[in-house]
This record gives C-alpha cells, sequence and structure tokens, in this order.
C-alpha cells in the first residue's frame, strides 16, 4: 500500500498539468531582470498581495533572510515570538548573514499582542541595540498552524507605527491565514512593510517563494539576493511551477483545513490521542501521544505501517494536510495512528 506522507505541506510533487506549465515556460537570464515567466509570477504575487513589487527567491529562509537585511543594519534588533521560524530553523542566519540580533518573546499559543511586544521596546541609549522591527509569522507553524487575530495585526501595526518600528510578516502560510478569515491575502499583507511567501507550501509548487514590498524595498532585496546567492539564470522553468500553483490552487486550500480537521475530530473520537478539535485552525495538526508510548519508536512503526509524520517537541507528532492527500488518505492515516497507537499502550 502507497505510504501517505503527512511530514509538511512541502512533500508535495508537481500535477501532469502543472509540469506541462513548466516545460512550456517561456525563459531568460533573470540576473539580467529579462526572464518573462519570473516577471510575470513577481508581479501577479504582488498584485495579489497588493504591494508595488515582488522577487522571486529560492527558498522560505532566503525570503526571509532577504526580507530581515533589507529593513536593517547590523547592530538592530528584531522582536519576534519565541516558537519562530526565524528564531528556531534559519541556523542563526539572521545574526550570522546580517548582523542582527533576534529577541525572543513568549506568548500563550505562539501568538503576539501589543502588551507583549512594548516592554521589549529600548528606549534610545548607547549600549542597547537598535529595536528596528517587529517581525510575525502567520500562519504560526510552530503553534500548529495558528493564525493571528485581525484586530491583533492591526494593534500590533499601531505599535510598530508609533515607535517607528518596521514591520514584517513571514507569510509562507499566508494562504491559510487568508483562507481562515475568508479574506483575500492582501487584507493581511496591507499592514506590512515586508511580506515573504512560500509558493512550495500549501499551494504545492516545487520550489520557491517571494518577497513583496515596495519597488524601492523590492530594489534593494534584488541586490542582497544576489549577495546570499541566490540570483538564478533561466529561472522561469521553475516560477512557472510557481505561477500555475498561484493561479491554480490557491482557492482549494480550504479543503486542506477541513481535511486537517477531519484527521483531528477521527483522532479524538479515538480516545487514545489528547487532541482538541477546535485547535485545528489550519491544515497543521499537532498531536500529543499517551504517555506511555515512545516518540521515536512511534514514529518508526508508522513508518512501517505506511505513514510519514515528524516530531514535534518531546512527546508530539505532526500531521499536515495537503494537495496531494485526500479523505481516504485522511482515513487511513487515523486508522494507521489509531491502530499502532494501540498497539503500544
Ligand atoms: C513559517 C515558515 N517560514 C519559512 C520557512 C522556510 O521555508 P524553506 O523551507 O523554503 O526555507 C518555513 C519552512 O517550513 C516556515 O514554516
Amino acid at each position: 500500500m502507497k505510504t501517505i506522507d503527512l511530514r509538511s505541506d512541502t512533500v508535495t510533487t508537481p500535477s501532469a498539468a502543472m509540469r506541462q506549465a513548466i516545460a512550456e515556460a517561456e525563459v531568460g537570464d533573470d540576473v539580467f531582470e529579462g526572464d518573462p515567466t519570473v516577471k510575470k509570477l513577481e508581479n501577479r504575487v504582488a498584485e495579489i498581495l497588493g504591494h508595488e513589487a515582488a522577487l522571486y527567491v529560492p527558498s522560505g529562509t532566503m525570503a526571509n533572510q532577504v526580507s530581515l537585511r533589507t529593513l536593517t543594519s547590523p547592530g538592530d534588533e528584531i522582536l519576534c515570538e519565541r516558537g519562530t521560524h526565524i528564531v528556531n530553523y534559519e541556523v542563526a542566519a539572521a545574526s550570522a548573514l546580517s548582523g542582527i540580533q533576534l529577541t525572543p518573546i513568549d506568548a500563550p499559543d505562539g501568538i503576539l499582542t501589543p502588551e507583549l511586544i512594548e516592554p521589549f521596546i529600548r528606549p534610545e541609549n548607547i549600549h542597547h541595540p537598535n529595536t528596528a522591527l517587529i517581525a510575525i509569522e502567520n500562519t504560526h507553524n510552530r503553534a500548529g498552524g495558528r493564525v493571528y487575530p485581525m484586530e491583533l495585526l492591526d494593534r500590533i501595526e499601531e505599535l510598530a507605527r508609533r515607535h517607528n518600528l518596521k514591520y514584517y510578516l513571514d507569510g509562507a502560510r499566508i494562504w491559510n491565514a487568508a483562507a481562515y478569515h475568508g479574506i483575500p491575502p492582501s487584507e493581511i499583507a496591507k499592514h506590512f512593510d515586508v511580506v515573504s511567501v512560500c509558493f512550495s507550501k500549501g499551494l504545492g509548487a516545487p520550489v520557491g517563494s517571494a518577497v513583496i514590498s515596495s519597488k524601492d524595498n523590492i530594489k534593494k532585496a534584488r541586490r542582497i539576493r544576489k549577495m546570499l546567492g541566490g540570483g538564478m539564470r533561466q529561472v522561469g522553468i521553475i516560477a512557472a511551477g510557481a505561477l500555475f500553483a498561484l493561479e491554480n490552487n490557491l482557492e482549494r486550500i480550504p479543503e486542506d483545513h477541513r481535511r486537517a480537521r477531519m484527521l483531528a475530530i477521527l483522532l479524538a473520537q479515538s480516545g487514545i490521542f489528547k487532541i482538541d478539535p477546535d485547535e485545528v485552525q489550519t491544515n497543521i495538526v499537532v498531536i500529543d501521544l499517551p504517555l506511555q508510548i515512545k516518540l521515536d519508536t512511534f514514529i518508526d512503526k508508522l513508518k512501517s505501517n505506511g505513514l510519514l509524520v515528524v516530531p514535534f517537541g518531546a512527546s508530539r507528532i505532526r500531521a499536515v494536510a495537503h494537495l496531494n492527500v485526500d479523505d481516504d488518505g485522511i482515513n487511513r492515516a487515523a486508522e494507521i495512528l489509531m491502530e499502532t497507537a494501540r498497539m503500544e499502550i
């Protein structure tokens, strides 16, 4: 039987139609700004997010690092939540490559508020780092795909503007946040100076992310991308997959949310796992294991039984619904989780 892969929404593979779009892509040298497919993608994503311009980059990590460097100078400090991708999963790139100090703030459920942030904004003083930017991750991966209430994004923006700070969104999963609220992504993006998005997560493209902002910021970001080695040549060949994903896979994101919730409901009904389906807001399901179950062996046994998930803490696993898993796949995943757990307890 085929293995069901719920490790991440990054595991999707291109459909025949996406491959066709890739095969037919018109290309040119993008470092000379001569790739028509990349231009089309950049214009389209800027339009969807309601900003002036965009820059295609190879990964979400590079999108974050290009964005942070665009908005700061060495010696600056960024305020962000402790569980964010930039703090935990980017090899300390902001400090190593750009001389920026990340100051992580603890927040219940991973969601920052102006009240949590404001005490960390430093007054001007020769000893202090210069607090320069507030970074938000929405949806928040480590917080189980949690979504910021719109009212909070507004109030944090007010705080940022009042203190003359830049406001940045790691919107790798902005598509999921927008689908959760039932609003266009531009309603979220409009709050921020710079937004990054991923094409290779919920949208299902094989490669790529984008940085979206004003024309001036994107001009600067383009130089930084080149410095980081992200200037690519006939890259329309992969940008075509991202463009296809943007045009064809945005509308179906709510299906992933429904399936993630379906998995949570099935597991909650089993009585084996501690899980509250109401906590599942988007496509990410975080599953707490019963005490008797050992994380590593459980993940290995799931794998032998045909299900891939990732560890997500000492006694937790993460399963993510995506483009390549249907209702049957979710039902089967729930069965495998329950059957495997029953053998362990
Ligand atoms: C919120 C968030 N930002 C950025 C990234 C980085 O993306 P990439 O793996 O393409 O570097 C990820 C990856 O999972 C992510 O979850």
